[in-house]
């Protein structure tokens, strides 16, 4: 049983503290399917959180059958099944594999036939076997519910709690859905609370609650509710209320409470005798066991590449860039190759022909200079842009999917070494490929390319572990995505390669910018001659390739940390 004492939830809005939920105390029994109705805004959702435990309640108590739940410790996430009002399934998977991968994150499971036959059973039960092979986004309304329903059905909870997962059905899917929310309580003894601000098909539930501005103005049996509201038929129920404050509501439900809460549990007494057999029979599978970190850190990654391979849209812009802009160097190198091959540095003997020759030589060497440190520029930036583009979106674009996973038990920490794999590999095959094709066609004239490559992987590894650390911050993909546009954008001009900035604003901005110090090292590998020139072309210091690693890892393991620290936050709104 499910019971609420006094239970209010209060946030500060314009400096006045306002009650989402006004003591609200009510109990509901075990194997019972219940409604809480009310107009939109009177706090249904917000009530719904409370239970679920993603809203800390400001004062009152939750009990489980006896249990308080905030000093004896929450229900695990394995026995509490919550569908909330969004879609939590991934639009590339299909209906089966979405099931699988909400298995394979919370339900350890010892055998390949256990898993299958999980996943078939449930599928069975939410009536999803036939379409099991059809991708999510072609689903309707109807359908997409069930599946909400049947990824929170793998662990058996003994909770299960829905957001408006009617809302915005036609009235037959509407009707199945119900029917299908009511053939769920029946089992496992389960209680199934569902929040609508619909007021039809109310008499297929055990009880009724009708939320008025965040208190309680009636829970009992639905055959009462006519009676209770003196209406004679349950669409009137909403103007009724407008009727009277909520106060005043509460304070009449306070009086009839006992009576209604006698009928209740004679009513529930009766159905559990009835449910007996089943009841009798105990289920023997205790509650699912969370799969460990490794299980659910490879379950995200193949996922992850599942939707990477699916999503043809970023996989062309991912392979244009791949492909296109390593090309995109070579074409703007191509007229300087030649001069980048001879540098000529002879001195002549003739004194006149020599100063002429010097002229022509530091001219040569203006030209060298600027071609060989924008050539790496250019590369350096390019690689921030696919670093920004790989992570910018990557947690904010799916926070609602990963907060709901997260409360089903899913490991923070497997998340995030999930992406840092997925991540890693695409940083690795675009900052290589791009040095080495860059490097076979250019020959830049570094004695140790290794240092070169080593700083092009470090700076697109740290532009996306900072994006990433963004995208995990970020309360939208669109804020995510614009605050990793400026970032990028502010590295040509901050990093001092096309002109130098006045001293204190480098010493400001430089600690900040990756471009500078992938740059600057690239040009202190150079051989010594080249450097030279760089250094013709240049005010801006330049420090040695040991240093710019290093910053480099630190930007990479600032960026790690930023979305430690964002996937650890919990973020619903
Ligand atoms: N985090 C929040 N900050 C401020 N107001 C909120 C917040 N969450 C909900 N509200 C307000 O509280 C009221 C109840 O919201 P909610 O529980 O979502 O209502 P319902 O689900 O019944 O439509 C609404 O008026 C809503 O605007
Ligand atoms: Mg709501």
């Amino acid at each position: 049983m499910l019971e609420l004492k006094d239970i209010s939830y209060r946030i500060q809005k314009d400096n006045e503290e306002v009650a989402l939920i006004d003591s609200a105390s009510f109990r509901a029994h075990s194997g019972h399917f219940m409604a809480i109705v009310g107009p939109s805004g009177c706090g249904k959702t917000t009530l719904l959180k409370i239970i679920a435990g993603l809203y800390v309640e400001s004062e009152g108590n939750i009990y489980w059958n006896g249990r308080d739940l905030s000093e004896e410790g929450d229900l695990e996430p394995s026995e509490i099944g919550y569908v909330p009002q969004f879609s939590i399934a991934y639009d590339h998977l299909t209906v089966e594999e979405s099931v699988e991968s909400s298995v394979k994150l919370r339900v350890k499971t010892r055998k390949r036939s256990e898993f299958h036959d999980l996943v078939d059973r449930v599928l069975e039960d939410t009536g999803l076997d036939a379409i099991r092979n059809r991708p999510v986004r072609v689903l309707s309304g109807g359908q997409k519910r069930r599946l909400s329903l049947a990824m929170e059905l793998v662990t058996d909870p003994v909770l299960l709690l829905c957001d408006e997962v009617t809302s915005g059905l036609d009235p037959k899917s509407e009707r199945e859905i119900v029917h299908l929310m009511h053939h769920l309580s029946t089992q496992h003894n389960r209680l199934v609370i569902n929040v609508t601000h619909s007021l039809s098909h109310l008499d297929l539930y055990d009880s009724i609650m009708v939320l008025h501005e965040g208190k309680i103005a009636y829970h009992g049996q639905p055959r009462a509710l006519d009676h209770y509201f003196s209406v004679e038929e349950a669409e009137e129920v909403y103007p009724r209320l407008a009727k009277r404050s909520s106060g005043e509501w509460q304070q009449s439900w306070l009086k009839h409470q006992p009576e209604y809460y006698s009928a209740l549990d004679s009513a529930s007494r009766v159905t559990r005798k009835e449910g007996e057999e089943e009841e009798q029979a105990p289920d023997e599978t205790t509650s699912a066991v969370t799969p460990g970190f490794f299980a659910q850190f490879f379950a995200l990654l193949f996922r992850r590449f599942k939707i990477f391979y699916r999503d043809g849209g970023n996989l062309f812009l991912q392979m244009a860039m791949l492909v296109g802009f390593p090309v995109l160097v070579i074409i703007f190198a191509i007229d300087g190759i030649d001069q980048i091959k001879r540098l000529p540095d002879s001195i002549m003997d003739n004194p006149l022909e020599e100063a002429l020759q010097q002229q022509e030589i530091f001219q040569n060497h203006l030209k060298t200079g600027g071609l060989v440190s924008g050539l790496v520029m250019f590369q350096v930036i390019l690689l921030t842009l696919m670093g920004s583009n790989n992570s910018a979106r990557e947690i904010a674009g799916e926070r609602m999917i990963y907060e709901k996973e997260k409360l089903g038990g899913l490991r923070p920490l497997s998340y995030l070494f999930s992406k840092l794999a997925f991540l890693g590999i695409l940083v690795a095959v675009q900052s290589v490929w791009m040095a080495v094709f860059v490097q076979n066609i250019c020959h830049i004239p570094v004695p140790n390319f290794v240092a070169l490559l080593a700083l092009l992987v470090l700076v697109n590894a740290a532009m996306t572990a900072i994006c990433l650390g963004i995208s995990a911050l970020s309360k939208t993909p669109e804020q995510a995505s614009l605050l990793s546009v400026y970032l990028v954008g502010f590295q040509l001009p901050l990093s001092g390669a096309v002109l130098a900035l006045p001293g204190f604003a480098e010493w400001i901005t430089r600690p900040f910018i990756s471009a500078y110090w992938a740059w600057s090292g690239s040009m202190t590998s150079l051989d010594s001659l080249y450097l030279n020139a760089v250094k013709k072309v240049t005010d801006t210091s330049l420090e040695q390739p040991g240093i710019c690693l290093l910053v480099l890892v630190a930007h990479f393991l600032i960026g790690l940390f930023l979305a430690y620290v964002g996937v650890k936050k919990t973020r619903w709104d």
